[in-house]
């Protein structure tokens, strides 16, 4: 059995709707949601704490349902965006909030403990006024973890911090809930934040849960077009066309692609690629090993910063590429002009 198990949760607000939503967590996962503004997301989170009663389904936490539980008596920490501290007491009278009955010589030992561990023990004696937001975040996270939670939620709670103070809050973060074997769901519209912390992603759409899956999968197998979207991959239906030496050539519009995934002759499926699995060449390169090569039209090139986001054309089919700016050295494409597109036979994934 799992240790969390959402099953069936439905709740009806009117205009929105979460619809018969699922959930498996292991112990010790850690699990982001991810979806569009106004998918449902943290509303999935305070039904799970209590805040919102569901209509339909249960919320079974380490064997029993929490669904009638005060949110009180759930034994899960949620933290926001905005840290929630309270203003007039000390950053360490803050962290020990949730320990209040236990012995004082303890709770100074677990308050010193938790802080050390997310860098902000010099800040015990100071009001969360006086601190930055990175440093009031660190004291958020601190106050949910040091009771240990069941279950620890948080929405969004890096999206105000500056990068630098993300990327340092994600591996404190890391740590801490690698120590302590915490269960974590995570709201992000960050993907920084999958590929740092989680080990599942689930993907929300409308209130229903699209795909959920170990983020690996989810990235590489979207399984529809709307989550090959939203986590930028190249999505196509084909069909099978032949089958030979562990081959399978796929018939996509007007060109044909060959993946090392299996699937019947004649069976229509559906195949993914990721935008930074494909190289791109002025010129065909001479030794393909079996990769796939197209030759494409540029439409449209846009530099993020650490990588150039390429799309390409073979024939009507667009291409999605992303490359770092040492493979684009030298290539310098205009929109119009033509480049070579190579796809590993590994990297041409049949999604079922
Ligand atoms: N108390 C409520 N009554 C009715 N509708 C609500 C209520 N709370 C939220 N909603 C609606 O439910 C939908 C989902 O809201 P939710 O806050 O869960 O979205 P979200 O996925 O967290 O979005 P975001 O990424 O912008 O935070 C929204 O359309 C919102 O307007
Ligand atoms: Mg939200």
């Amino acid at each position: 059995m799992s240790y969390l198990s959402v099953e069936n949760l439905s709740i009806n607000l009117g205009e929105f709707a979460l619809k018969s939503l699922n959930l498996e967590l292991d112990q010790g996962d850690y699990a982001t949601i991810i979806g569009p503004t106004g998918s449902g997301k943290s509303i999935l989170l305070e039904c799970i704490i209590g805040f919102f009663t569901p209509e339909k389904g249960s919320i079974i936490l380490e064997g029993r349902d929490i669904v009638n539980d005060l949110p009180e008596k759930r034994g899960i920490g949620i933290v926001y965006q905005d840290y929630a501290l309270l203003p007039h007491l000390t950053v360490f009278q803050n962290i020990a909030y949730g320990l209040r009955k236990i012995k004082k010589n303890i709770i100074k030992g677990k308050v010193e403990d938790i802080a050390a561990s997310l860098k902000i023990e010099h800040l015990l004696n100071r009001k969360p006024g006086t601190l930055s937001g990175g440093e009031q975040q660190r004291t958020a996270l601190a106050r949910s973890l040091v009771v240990n939670p069941r279950l620890l939620l948080m929405d969004e709670p890096f999206s105000a911090l500056d990068p630098g103070t993300r990327k340092e809050i994600r591996q404190l973060l890391c740590d801490v809930i690698d120590k302590k074997c915490t269960t974590v769901i995570h709201v992000t519209h960050d993907m920084k934040d999958l590929w740092a912390l989680a080990d599942k992603a689930a993907i929300l759409r409308q209130g229903k849960i699209i795909q959920c899956g170990a983020v690996r999968d989810v990235f590489e197998r979207p399984v529809n077009k709307f989550v090959a979207d939203f986590v930028g991959a190249s999505f196509w239906e084909a069909s099978v066309d032949a089958k030979s030496n562990g081959i399978t050539n796929l018939k996509l519009g007007d060109f044909n692609i060959f993946s090392k995934d299996n699937a019947a002759q004649g069976e229509i499926v559906k195949v993914a690629v990721r935008p930074e699995e494909i190289l791109l060449y002025n010129a065909p390169p001479d030794n393909l090993n079996g990769d796939n090569l197209f030759k494409t039209r540029v439409e449209k090139i846009k530099c993020e910063g650490d990588v150039w986001a390429v799309s390409v054309k073979i024939g009507d089919t667009k291409l999605l590429v992303n490359s770092t700016r040492n493979m684009m050295s030298g290539l310098y494409p205009k929109p119009g002009d033509t480049l070579y597109a190579r796809i590993d036979t590994d990297h041409v994934r049949i999604v079922r």
